[in-house]
């Protein structure tokens, strides 16, 4: 089969107050109506619906190149084709020779022992994607790659602000693990400065890590002068406020992060094809779920939608029952005072990376449940602990209590699955411990 020729993205827009973003605007992380105090605005990729022809390459961001808004980008911003070609080739070099990893398909497997255990039949059963020995040990680095690639072919076609490699403006992220060890491994790899703000508790061995990489490792203090709301993302703010690059993982603060998710979803239904029926995908700023969300929609498939959160915080779930009571979780937009807010009483959860007190990414994955019949769900704490052993015990993967939280949503309504259903999980980060 031709893969298909042209880039599919035509444009961006804003989820909430609809401002239309032309795909030629270089930096385009925010919605123009987004201001410092107010992110209430959520920019997404506008696709045309063509058919699912990818190239044929073990690296994702060539074989769906074309699906990809980084490629349309690039051909609005005038690269040729090879040019956009080999930029993501020569990134993934750099990243290869960096860290020994580059870019490449993730396995997804039929989990024998677990799908018996569960009571699942032999033409049905649970699949597991391993994200696990993916760049920066979850999938994390995905959303962070078309991030760096918008970056470098803003440079490359000459519309960048900054003149010269040597004025590049610092990279900002705020994460406490997995985001800011891949934002740190891309940057290290293309040895461009990043400030990391991480929280108090940031855990030892990701200090070491971010150390290692040699990223500006800022330790965010709540400020007695400070609004409410996470400290590091705070300081991130403002870091980029003062001219330093939004580098990570919520669509809120860079839509670019949502396109590189993508590759999650287009390689699941690559892989095991149409038939489907349920993906469970853990919660926890949505950049993850939105993007498997959106990467079904832009090619026409739909099997349900869960998202996973946990009882110790589900601002999702709640954020779903309040649009459900006011009109109904598709575009729900206009409604993001009355439907998301941050959960109040503090986060708590075995699956500790999971626990960002708001879903800054929610209207993707909203939609994402509407149109699939999926649902939220809540995981209570002894599913998410149970479903960390089962996963340590019948499977090989040596993932983490955040990266198995799926499998707890699996868990929690077990009941509701017939025994030949396909159903998809992502075991989404290695266990460091
Ligand atoms: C391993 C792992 N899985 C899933 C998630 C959730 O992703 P998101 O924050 O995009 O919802 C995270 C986030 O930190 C993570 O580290
Ligand atoms: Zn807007």
């Amino acid at each position: 089969m031709t893969p298909w020729a042209e880039p599919v993205v035509t444009g961006l827009q804003c989820a909430v107050c609809g401002q239309q973003v032309d795909i030629a605007q270089p930096l385009s992380f925010v919605c123009p109506q987004a201001t410092q105090d107010d992110r209430h605005h959520e920019l997404q990729f506008v696709s045309e619906v063509v058919p699912f022809r990818p190239f044929e390459d073990p690296n994702p961001f060539i074989a769906f190149r074309r699906y990809l808004a980084i490629d349309a980008f690039g051909a609005a911003i005038g690269l040729s084709d090879g040019d956009r070609e080999q930029i993501i080739r020569e990134l993934n070099l750099a990243v290869m020779v960096t860290t020994g990893v580059g870019f490449s398909r993730t396995p997804i497997t039929r989990a024998d022992a677990l799908s018996d255990e569960l009571g699942f039949s032999a033409t049905g059963g649970i699949w597991i994607k391993d994200e696990t020995h993916n760049v920066g040990g979850s999938q994390k680095a995905r959303h962070l790659f078309t991030e760096l690639i918008h970056l470098v072919m803003t440079e490359r076609a000459g519309v960048a602000p900054w003149k010269s490699v040597a004025d590049r403006p610092p990279l900002a992220i705020s994460s406490c693990g997995n985001a800011a060890i891949a934002a740190s491994t891309l940057a290290a790899a293309m040895k461009w400065p990043i400030i990391v703000h991480v929280p108090t508790f940031a855990s030892e061995t990701v200090l070491r890590i971010l150390k290692d990489l040699g990223a500006d490792i800022r330790v965010c203090e709540r400020r007695e002068s400070d609004p409410p709301g996470d400290p590091c993302v705070l300081r991130f703010r403002e870091e980029v406020a003062n001219g330093a690059i939004p580098f990570g993982v919520q669509g809120t603060e860079n839509a670019w992060c949502l396109d590189g998710g993508r590759t999650i979803g287009w390689e699941i239904i690559q892989d095991i094809g149409h038939r489907t029926s349920r993906v469970f995908v853990q919660v926890g700023g949505g950049a993850f779920a939105a993007c498997i969300g959106t990467s079904f929609q832009s090619i026409g498939v739909h099997p349900k939608l869960h998202a996973v959160q946990t009882e110790g915080c589900a601002p999702l779930a709640r954020a779903y029952e309040h649009a459900m009571a006011t009109g109904g979780a598709r575009n729900a937009g206009q409604r993001w005072n009355e439907c998301m807010w941050a959960w109040e009483t503090e986060p708590w959860s075995l699956a500790d990376g999971i626990l960002d007190d708001e879903t800054y990414d929610w209207l993707p994955i909203l939609d994402a449940i509407a149109d699939t019949d999926g649902s939220p769900v809540v995981a209570t704490e002894a599913n998410v602990v149970r479903a960390h052993e089962l996963a340590r015990s019948l499977t090989d993967i040596h993932v983490s209590a955040t990266g198995s939280a799926g499998l707890a949503g699996l868990l929690q309504i077990r009941e509701e699955i017939q025994p030949d259903e396909k159903v998809v999980l992502i075991f989404s980060g290695i266990d460091r411990d």
